[in-house]
């Protein structure tokens, strides 16, 4: 029987979840430039026995019809966000154990500068923060953001992700030997310089050529984790990641990725079940089903076709709010110009327009399906007793290592997660007891103190079927 692994998903700013909560009584979220807000949520969750609190980030925000649409910013939806790294420092002293993941995309910045970034907060946090490499989402605003011509296809950048890694390892890993810090004050010797080497890199999309200016930190190699579930995606996270947050969509279809993860991981050589793979979860817990099913009520009910529109036009470019609500979406291709359907996104159109010859939603009925899902996974809701069947069938049916909570209201459910569900789940042997006195994130998550050769590895085997 598997250890459920907890962490918690945010974005420094209003709303996660692509859903609207922020203004509900219960939910304080809209306080997120203050740090007081993300001391109280990092000290509820270190003492429930959570693993890691992660941030979700990029510098992009929706765009439909090559603007920032009014919905999301009266929604406060995907869009502002502040730069989550900046706060962890401040939310690792008020904390004894818990972990720190920041997502940064291997799109913008120099590798240099994530390396340096990641291995300064390394040391500020004494060894418990990871990095959640993304190639990067809304490409598009991204793009016009930093003035960038052209947007790099997805695959190539993938191969660009997989090279920008590989420049942060050497980094990391080849430029300071263990004991080449003596910072003898006696002797006046910071460091010993022969044991000193400089890092060279010559590469497709990167060149480095020098030392590393930070000194090893307490993990050397922040944990890595990898969210990005396309086929390229998941070959990367095979080769290269500890944790791979995966979004849950059905039961099937999640099992079908965490098993193709964990084959394309066997064939790098790896002891596939060394990977943590974990699924977003959104969890309405009370101490009866009836108060979390009024609770999950007073949710829905905030939330609009604008809403659901707005980010599902982020996806495909597609306004299903300028359509006939009681048409499929067939009807798209009624105009002479049916203009740039399909090029954003094709896999949220097909998903209704069904190949098996079963008829096909309407618009309206679309909308509906969508409505409260946003960009959350899986969402259960129900007494401590209910919830935990929910997440110990999910944990075996999916082959899972833990869950991503998605709040809603923030941070009162994740207050309900540590005083309702943590104790339930510690009841059945799935968390334990206390929470794990490991010195570092990897050591909590992974039980080990270094991050796996894969470079060694990658060396001698190449991939099987390739
Ligand atoms: C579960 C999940 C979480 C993600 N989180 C972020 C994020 O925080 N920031 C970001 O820029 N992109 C994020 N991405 C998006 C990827 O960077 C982007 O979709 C990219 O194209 C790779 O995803 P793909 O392999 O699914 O195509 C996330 C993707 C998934 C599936």
């Amino acid at each position: 029987m598997k250890t459920i692994h907890l962490g918690v998903f945010e974005v420094a700013g209003p709303q996660v979840g692509g859903t609207l909560s922020w203004p509900h009584p219960r939910s304080s979220s809209a306080r997120f430039h203050e740090l007081d807000h993300w001391v109280h949520v990092a000290k509820v969750l270190d003492a429930g026995g959570f693993d890691f609190l992660f941030f979700a980030d990029g510098y992009g925000y929706p765009s439909v019809a090559g603007d920032l649409p009014e919905t999301a910013a009266r929604g406060g939806i995907n869009f502002p966000s502040l730069d989550p790294a900046v706060l962890i420092p401040a939310l690792a002293r008020e904390t004894e154990r818990l972990g720190f993941v920041v997502t940064s995309s291997t799109g913008l910045d120099h590798p240099v500068q994530t390396a340096r970034r990641f291995a300064s907060l390394d040391h500020f946090t004494g060894g418990r923060v990871g990095w959640n490499i993304v190639t990067g989402a809304s490409q598009n605003t991204v793009a016009e953001l930093f003035g960038h011509r052209t947007m790099q296809a997805h695959d190539a950048r993938y191969d660009q992700a997989d090279e920008y890694l590989d420049l942060a390892l050497a980094l990391w890993q080849d430029s300071w030997e263990d004991d080449a810090v003596r910072a003898d004050a006696s002797a006046g010797v910071y460091a010993d310089r022969d044991k000193l080497h400089r890092v060279e890199f010559e590469g497709e999309h990167f060149r480095s050529s020098g030392y590393f200016t930070v000194d090893p930190s307490p993990q050397r190699v922040p944990v890595l984790f990898q969210a990005g579930t396309s086929g390229r995606g998941r070959e990367y996270a095979a080769r290269n990641a500890e944790c791979v947050f995966v979004q849950g969509t059905t039961v099937a279809q999640t099992a079908a990725n965490v098993a193709d993860i964990r084959a394309r991981a066997a064939a790098w050589g790896r002891d596939p079940d060394s990977i943590r793979i974990l699924v977003g979860l959104t969890v309405t817990v009370r101490p009866t089903r009836a108060e979390a099913e009024q609770l999950r009520a007073e949710f829905e009910a905030l939330q609009t076709d604008e809403t659901v529109a707005t980010l599902y036009a982020g996806n495909t470019g597609i306004d299903l709010l300028a359509l006939d609500p009681t048409r499929d979406l067939t009807q798209l291709l009624d105009g002479a110009d049916a203009g740039p359907v399909g090029q954003m996104g094709q896999s949220n159109i097909d998903r209704f327009l069904p190949k098996d010859g079963s008829k096909a939603p309407t618009v309206r009925q679309i909308l509906d399906d969508l409505k409260g899902k946003g960009t959350r996974g899986f969402q259960v809701w129900g007494s401590p007793a209910d919830v935990a069947d929910d997440l110990e069938r999910l944990m075996d049916e999916v082959d899972l290592d833990g869950f991503l909570i998605e709040p809603i209201f923030d941070p009162a459910d994740l207050e309900d997660v540590a005083t309702l569900l943590v104790p339930e789940l510690r009841r059945r042997g799935r968390m334990p007891a206390a929470p794990i006195a490991a010195p570092t994130l990897r050591e909590r998550l992974i039980g080990s103190e270094d991050y796996f050769t894969r470079r060694a590895q990658a060396a001698e085997s190449v991939p099987q079927g390739s």
